[in-house]
């Protein structure tokens, strides 16, 4: 395996013309950046094999799953202002579960693929996953078991939605499923800051959300965002003094992801914080929360121990370097499937169609609606499972150097040096942790150690376009390509 071809000057370089810069690609779950994956034919029935090959050598294997809604309520501005995932205008009901009904036959296609799995966790999605009615949460969990006839007794269900259109007998029925946990999309606390982005979100619709959650024994968690437009450190603090105050255990604030032909883009961006204001925002929200008994998670989770109702789960990152398993359904899902002992080139990401037409034809005429994959060579391998961990703000080198036989400090040591000169890595013989601001800046560290990979990714991807557009474009005109760790 070679070293890191990145110089101590390129590092340095690097990180002296980014630390100020505007991050991207904040959500981070997997590499490379999805604009990456050109795969249009992904050979569903070789990784289908795969699966059984790897079950009969090491047993029984974990499975997370992830199920997509498509629809969202309108907004104006639409897509709440900021929201750059793949979503279509809520149809009203009748549409909403003819599209469940695909998602059942997309699981029927996937029933002999995941025989002898055990399910370890789930996301319910989207768009908005609480715009189904309160029957259709006890059809997704029986769906759900019936895929999964075993799953793990701490799995974290998770059902995410917005607080103004949970109701009592929703809650009810999601409890009443099987699913343990909500994740409440709220954004802002603050009113005035909310309505910029035409969502309909009053504080009552939060606190009585919670309230239910609470009563009926679910795990509540809420989202928030900061570095949203006019936000200022005294309304990102006085929202989280209200969360702390409704004992509200489980805290994700994202940094906003700003991009696309989105209102917050096109028509406030002069009223977005800095980058080094986000900076303050993130510093203020962390020492805010630490100071009030939370731990850091991951780089955007902050849990308060003592929830009674709370599993050992984390979302969004994983600790394990060897396997990786996420079976997506529906509109837009996305799917993990890899393992470092199949033949290189055998690991996959891929996403399902985010055309909803395109996705239901596929269903229709028994094809997987797959719409595009990237093929994970080792190294990239390495990549992905690297900033996965990283997400938890640390790495374990011993795990890693077990699962992969090399020294993730060894790899990218100079990277590791320049972090830990500046105060915003650790490295010890076991970890590498990210500390001080090290975690704000998890998604630029990841993008400067994928940089040499994104370089090579970019001129596959131009080689690629200039080929399928023709000779003159083959004798080398110029084409658009898009930049390191582009939101994607
Ligand atoms: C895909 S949304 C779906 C959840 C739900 N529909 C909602 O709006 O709350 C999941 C979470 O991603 C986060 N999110 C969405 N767009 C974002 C962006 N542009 N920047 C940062 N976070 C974002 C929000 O915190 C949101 O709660
Ligand atoms: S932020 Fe949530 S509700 Fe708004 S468009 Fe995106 S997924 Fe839909």
């Amino acid at each position: 395996m070679p070293a890191t071809v990145l110089s101590t000057d390129l590092v340095n370089n690097y990180l002296d013309s980014h630390l100020g810069e505007r991050q991207v690609n904040k959500i981070q779950h997997g590499f490379p950046s999805p604009r990456y994956w050109n795969e249009l034919s992904v050979p569903l029935e070789e990784i289908g094999e795969d699966r059984r090959r790897l079950r009969e050598v090491h047993g029984k294997s974990p499975v997370f799953l992830y199920i997509g809604v498509p629809y969202c309520i309108k907004t104006d501005p639409g897509k709440c202002g900021y929201c750059l995932f793949p979503v279509e205008e809520f149809q009203g009901n009748a549409a909403l579960e003819n599209y469940y009904g695909y998602v059942e036959r997309e699981a029927e296609m996937y029933r002999e693929q995941m025989e002898d799995t055990v399910l370890v966790g789930a996301y319910f999605g989207g768009g908005t996953s609480n715009l189904y009615k309160a029957p259709v949460y006890h059809r997704i969990m029986d769906m759900t078991r019936s895929l999964f006839p075993e799953i793990a007794e701490e799995a974290d269900l998770t059902l995410e939605g917005i607080p103004q259109l949970f109701t009592r007998e929703k809650m009810e029925a999601i409890r009443g499923s099987g699913m343990n946990r909500i994740s409440m999309g709220v954004q802002q606390i603050n009113e005035r800051l909310n309505s910029l982005s035409g969502r309909k979100q009053t504080t009552k619709h939060v606190i009585q959300s919670l309230e239910w959650a609470r009563e009926l024994g679910l795990s509540a968690n809420v989202d928030l965002i900061f570095g949203w437009p006019q936000q200022t450190v005294d309304t990102l603090l006085e929202d989280l003094e209200t969360l702390v105050s409704w004992d509200v255990y489980d805290i994700t604030h994202y940094e906003l992801n700003v991009g696309g032909p989105t209102d917050f883009a096109l028509n406030r961006y002069h009223e977005l914080p800095s980058t080094l204001a986000n900076l303050e925002l993130y510093r203020a929200g962390r020492d805010f929360l630490l100071d009030h008994g939370y731990r850091q998670l991951s780089t955007y989770n902050f849990r308060r121990p003592g929830d009674p109702t709370a599993r050992d789960f984390r979302e969004g990152y994983t600790t394990r370097f060897d396997h990786l398993d996420t079976l997506g359904l529906g509109y837009a899902a996305i799917t993990f499937f890899g393992n470092p002992t199949l033949p290189p080139g055998r690991s996959w990401s891929f996403i399902n169609h985010r055309s909803l037409p395109q996705y239901k034809a596929a269903v229709d005429n028994g094809r997987f609606p797959v719409e595009r994959g990237f093929r994970h060579t080792p190294d990239d391998w390495l990549l992905m499972v690297l900033f996965r961990s990283l997400i938890s703000t640390e790495v374990d080198r011993v795990q890693y150097r077990a699962a992969l036989g090399i020294d993730v400090y060894e790899k990218f040591a100079t990277v590791w040096d320049a972090l830990a000169e500046r105060g915003l890595a650790q490295i010890t013989p076991e970890w590498i942790r990210l500390v001080g601001d090290g975690a704000f800046y998890a998604p630029m560290i990841s993008a400067l150690i994928a940089e040499e990979r994104y370089r090579e990714l970019r001129e596959e991807t131009a080689r690629h376009r200039r080929e399928s557009r023709g000779p003159a474009a083959a004798a080398g005109v110029t084409l658009p390509v898009p930049g390191v760790g582009s939101a994607g």
